[in-house]
């Protein structure tokens, strides 16, 4: 049996991860799935959001799948201990570096998103967001009293070149099954950080010379995103200009309930999870689009487990369910969570 992680979590979490689960274990019986607790769930359990023991579940497992952590009443706590913390941890303790996003839109959905159907149909492009450095973990940072006597704020954007080396190593590696087209979104031209990311990235790229690379500044890159996405194939960036990139092109493609994503570390472990959150508000009403969560599963399939027409069995039994005119509220329909995985289920 080959171990699976299911860190469901809090809100819409459980019901997601529950129908991704059923579609895994259709596609492949042998996978054994080991639950922990994890988020607002493990924190009411036992006071910390990532309990040692979840930690060691994830660690030995081949992969994670995972649902979303969230709970506006722990809000409260100090920041150590709120639910979003597990997640933080995790890509920590795992050094889960590559996130890996792919913005698709699916035929079945060509209308749904907020531009123009000329603009977005047949879009299929993929997002590689550094995740453990950049502005967000840089030292120094802080709030000081500055000479003037006035309050300053402070973050240092910072990265090495094994860190720029390693995230591009694996976006070259991703477009070689694509469209062997590589573009890496920097701000060389006022950051030295990104003077020296757009350095290593070059010098990755001459290990893989069936890829062609481009450059392009996050501000223009965010401008072709919304006038031209089909111009793109394979964007490679870091951890700040991938967080706000990657959230915009997800509306390119319709609803956050259609989102999938893979955090990997060097070792081929993985994380799986929707891109969106706990959505409390629709939580405990089988009102979730599970899509997300189900794609994410067929990301740890061709990922982790090296099992590319498993991943393909999945997506393609998705779009079969999207095409019959299976949608859930987001996407403008009726359907429940569950039926919405009873759709997929009978198109597999
Ligand atoms: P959210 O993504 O949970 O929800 C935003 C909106 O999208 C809500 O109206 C929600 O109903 C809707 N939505 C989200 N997923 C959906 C789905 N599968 N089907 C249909 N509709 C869906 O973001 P929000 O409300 O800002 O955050 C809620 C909680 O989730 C917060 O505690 C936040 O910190 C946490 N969060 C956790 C993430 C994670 O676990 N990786 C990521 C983002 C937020
Ligand atoms: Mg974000």
């Amino acid at each position: 049996m080959t171990r699976i992680a299911l860190l469901a979590g809090d809100g819409i979490g459980p019901e997601v991860t529950e129908q991704a689960r059923r579609v895994l274990t259709v596609v492949r019986p042998d996978l054994e799935f080991v639950e922990a607790l994890v988020g607002g769930a493990a924190y009411r359990v036992s006071g910390h959001p990532l309990p040692p023991e979840t930690l060691d579940i994830a660690r030995n497992s081949a992969a994670i799948l995972f649902g979303a952590v969230g709970d506006f009443s722990l809000d409260t706590l100090p920041r150590e201990l709120r639910p979003e913390q597990a997640i933080l941890g995790l890509r920590r303790e795992l050094d889960l570096f590559a996130n890996l996003r792919p913005a698709i839109v699916w035929p079945a959905l060509a209308d749904a998103s907020s531009l123009k159907p000329e603009i977005v149909a047949g879009l299929d492009i993929l997002i590689i967001r550094e995740l453990t450095g950049d502005i967000y973990f840089g030292q120094p940072k802080g709030i000081a009293i500055n000479a003037a006597g006035l309050r300053e704020g402070h973050d240092t954007m910072r990265y090495d070149e094994a860190q720029i080396a390693r995230v591009a190593h694996v976006a070259f590696q991703a477009a070689e099954k694509r469209s062997k087209r590589v573009t890496s979104v920097d701000k060389a031209n006022v950051l030295e950080t990104m003077q020296l990311w757009r350095d290593v990235v070059i010098e990755v790229s001459r290990d893989y010379p069936g890829i062609a690379l481009d450059h392009m500044y996050v501000d223009n890159a965010a401008m072709q995103l919304v006038k031209n996405p089909k111009a793109f194939d394979v964007i490679l960036t870091g951890n700040m200009f991938g967080d706000i990139l990657s959230d915009q092109a997800s509306m390119l493609t319709g609803s956050i309930g259609m989102l999938p994503s893979a955090s990997l570390n060097a070792d081929s472990l993985g994380l799986y999870e929707p891109i969106h959150g706990s959505a409390p508000d629709i939580a405990g009403q089988d009102a979730a689009n599970p899509l997300a969560t189900i794609l994410s599963a067929a990301m740890l399939l061709r990922h982790s487990l090296a099992d590319e027409a498993g991943a393909v069995r999945i997506e393609s039994a998705v779009e079969a369910a999207l095409a019959s005119g299976a949608r859930t509220r987001d996407l403008g329909g009726k359907m429940g969570c569950t039926a919405m995985g009873d759709a997929v289920l009978a198109a597999l």
